[in-house]
């Protein structure tokens, strides 16, 4: 049995290369994918999630989140992904259908089908699996593990100066999710900014994936290409120089080969009334609160490694031999 998936993004432009190397993975099955608000609205990334279900052939369904996080007004990061989300790709049109159940409820219903199998990712804000929790509090016991892109740990913010994107768009929700998982079979891993900024497209890796779409014709390869150059723009006009920080696809290949980086146990929190300093993850290393670890923070990141696993993946899936 390939592993069971379930994928809450915020389709972006790295969510869509997450999304792609885990539906191209020949060891996976995705089972539902939840489309929550954050680079861009719900409905937007709904948009590109049903585009990319369809193009990549993905059966599962595909759930639209709920319009807005629990408490924080939404905010969206139109200057980094687009305002539609992938950059400079045009999506063609589409004819998959939306499953009609929340993405709350596909989080329940998928870990309800597959008791103690699913691999949980959440690569944008926390909304719909905080939500998830409020219909079925026994998801963290249904789930085999939870894989997380978020937080900065000693590191700088990129949203904040010390939080990261997915929890300051949600920061309840993000509180919620980790007193929830706290004391789960397997503790939540953690990809955080020191961790997947570890990661760097060079020019070198854009023209892998503008070749990949010359070679191979797929629809969907093109689209990444050209919202990754999108990306490159962003990170030069953010005065990072001509590149991209992808924080996504780690999360998604070290959840599904447990390689490319290593874990180490930390109790994690996110903070909610700080006035400079709301949606910062903290880590607690000297034990101060008293708290059992309560997450595994990715450590030790083998990028390039990495890099080339995911070129290479995607470079086998997206061929059209590989489609039958
Ligand atoms: O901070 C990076 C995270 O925020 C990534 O998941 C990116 O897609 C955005 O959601
Ligand atoms: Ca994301």
């Amino acid at each position: 049995m390939n592993l069971p998936l379930l994928v809450d993004c915020d389709t972006g432009i790295d969510d869509a290369i997450a999304l792609t190397y885990l539906a191209t993975h020949p060891g996976t099955e995705i089972v539902g994918i939840v489309s929550t608000g954050g680079n861009v609205p719900a409905s937007a990334v709904h948009r590109n999630n049903l585009a990319l279900g369809e193009l990549l052939e993905i059966q599962a369904p595909i759930a639209l989140g709920a319009a807005q996080p629990l408490v924080e007004p939404p905010m969206y990061a139109d200057d980094t992904h687009g305002p539609g989300g992938l950059g400079h790709a045009v999506l063609p049109a589409i004819t998959r259908t939306e499953d009609p159940r929340s993405g709350a409820q596909l989080w329940v219903d998928a870990a309800r089908a597959h008791p103690g199998e699913l691999v949980g990712l959440v690569l944008g804000p926390h909304t719909n699996l905080a939500l998830a929790l409020q219909i079925d509090p026994e998801l963290p016991r249904l789930l085999k593990r939870l894989h997380i892109m978020g937080g900065a740990i000693h590191h700088r913010g990129n949203t904040g100066p010390t939080s990261e994107w997915n929890i300051a768009v949600d920061p309840e929700a993000a509180q919620q999710v980790l007193a929830a998982f706290t004391g789960a079979a397997q503790r939540p891993v953690l990809g955080s900014l020191e961790a997947t900024e570890t990661v760097r497209f060079t020019q070198g890796t854009l023209d892998r994936f503008t070749a990949l779409a010359a070679a191979t014709g797929h629809p969907v390869a093109s689209i990444l290409a050209d919202a990754l150059r999108f990306y490159f723009e962003f990170h030069e006009a953010d005065g990072f120089g001509w590149m991209a920080h992808v924080h996504d696809p780690l999360v998604a290949a070290h959840a599904v080969t447990g390689d490319f980086a290593g874990t180490r146990p930390l109790a994690v929190d996110v903070e909610l009334t700080g006035t400079l300093t709301r949606g910062q993850t903290v880590g607690d290393e000297l034990g101060r609160w008293g708290r059992a670890p309560n997450v595994e923070v990715l450590t030790d990141v083998r990028a390039e490694e990495f890099t080339r696993h995911l070129l290479e993946t995607l470079e086998v899936g997206l061929f059209p031999s590989a489609h039958g």
